[in-house]
């Protein structure tokens, strides 16, 4: 029995490696990703090595990252339960997709993950892996094993020679998911929603107090939707996540404290942070007020809930998100354009937009003479036919008051 693990390097993770090997009697192929979570890899690779893994995958997939999962997401302007911008639930899917290819490689008929039986990520890496081989074997070790308390699993770190570093071995203060995407925290300190989460929560962001007292202007270049360009530099896609992230962080910007609906059933607190992210919408709602067409936006917005509530429940690879994701990208085909930004105290304003693709229409829509281009005329009977049904509704309550 072979199977590929998603591995941190990290104890728990570690730990998971062991098990499979003593207790599960498997052959460990370890799968670790840049995504661009902030660590070091090349520990990762050591530390597998040395637990006696047969092959070690370490793969920088930050640009597959943001160029096929963060960036058709954005186009869709998603938000889950309104606030939420996906930044864990956008990268299991990809996790997910090299775990089966790895394994189809490998001649390995298994992949395991080390989410728990409580929330969110076991759903999403194993839809994915089912959608895409349907013979995969799934192993999930923290809805099998017996190690549910802490001192359960480091005993079992010390008794299998797993390295555990000092600041591990009590509690962690809370659970920590970290992307080029996003920041959450959820667990421990963070547990009671009645309680203000402290400021050291924060990983990637400057409390807003601390932000500077001056603004910073920046433009973001799009092309068909997608963030092409920073300050009229062309970058790929995730250097400009990378750099609209340390511009956003300064500034405090994209601190989210949420209690949100988990896909299993309960209700769960965390705390983002989406600096880059926070700024890219944005400035993708900038550009889109002037290169959209109203029918076109319209339709594309009220669709959006549904499209980011597949990604949150693990749907990526579904024949629903596909189809929403080929009307979303439709409507991007003129979405090029500049947008520029106010980075402020935790704020990113849109301050000007422009573009060749523009649909906003100065001779239309000014207070001044405007040589003919409208005719104030034409709105009197617009008016008038769509008034007609209000008023037969309101002669009908006039006349049933008596
Ligand atoms: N609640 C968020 C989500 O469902 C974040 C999950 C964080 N995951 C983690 N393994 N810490 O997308
Ligand atoms: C976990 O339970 O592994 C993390 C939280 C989540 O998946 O929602």
């Amino acid at each position: 029995k072979k199977v590929v693990l998603a591995y941190s390097g990290g104890l728990d993770t570690s730990i998971i490696l062991k098990w499979l090997q003593t207790e599960y009697g498997c052959e460990v192929v370890t799968f670790t990703a840049d995504l661009g979570q902030g660590e070091e890899l090349e520990p990762a690779r050591a530390k597998a090595e040395m637990l006696g893994v047969s092959k070690v995958y370490i793969e920088d997939l930050r640009e597959e990252f943001v160029r096929d999962f963060v960036f058709p997401m954005f186009r869709a302007n998603a938000l889950y339960e309104g606030l939420y911008l996906l930044g864990t639930s956008i990268a299991r899917p990809l996790i997910s997709k090299r775990l089966v290819e790895i394994a189809a490689a490998e001649g390995a008929d298994a992949v395991a993950h080390g989410a728990t039986g409580k929330g969110n990520d076991q759903v999403r890496f194993e839809l994915a892996a089912y959608a895409l081989n349907p013979d995969i074997k799934v192993i999930a070790p923290w809805r099998l094993w017996d190690l549910t308390s802490r001192t359960k699993l480091i005993d079992f770190a010390e008794k299998n020679q797993i390295p555990i570093a000092k600041d591990k071995r009590g509690e962690a203060p809370f659970s920590v998911d970290a992307n080029l995407l996003h920041t959450s925290s959820e667990g421990k300190v963070l547990e009671n929603p009645a309680d203000e989460a402290p400021d050291y929560v924060l990983q990637r962001t400057v409390p807003v107090e601390q932000a500077p007292n001056e603004p910073e202007y920046i433009e973001v270049g799009f092309e068909k939707g997608d963030a092409v360009s920073i300050d009229g530099e062309a970058m790929s896609p995730a250097t400009i996540l990378t750099k609209l992230n340390e511009l956003g962080g300064k500034h405090g910007i994209g601190v989210l404290d949420l209690v949100e609906n988990r896909f299993v059933g309960m209700k769960s607190r965390g705390i983002y942070e989406t600096p880059g992210g926070t700024v890219l919408l944005e400035a993708h709602r900038g550009i889109e007020q002037i290169t959209l067409d109203s029918g076109a936006g319209h339709l594309k917005d009220s669709i959006m809930p549904r499209y980011a509530e597949l990604i949150y429940n693990g749907f990526w690879f579904s024949p629903e998100r596909e189809m929403l994701q080929a009307l979303i990208d439709k409507s991007q085909e003129h979405v090029t354009g500049t947008v520029r930004l106010k980075l402020y105290k935790g704020s990113a304003r849109t301050v000007a937009r422009w573009s060749e693709h523009s649909l906003y229409s100065e001779a239309h829509v000014t207070f001044e003479e405007d040589a003919g281009a409208y005719n104030q005329e034409d709105a009197k009977g617009f008016i008038q036919l769509n008034a007609l049904r209000l008023k037969l509704l309101a002669a009908r309550n006039r006349r049933l008051k008596g």
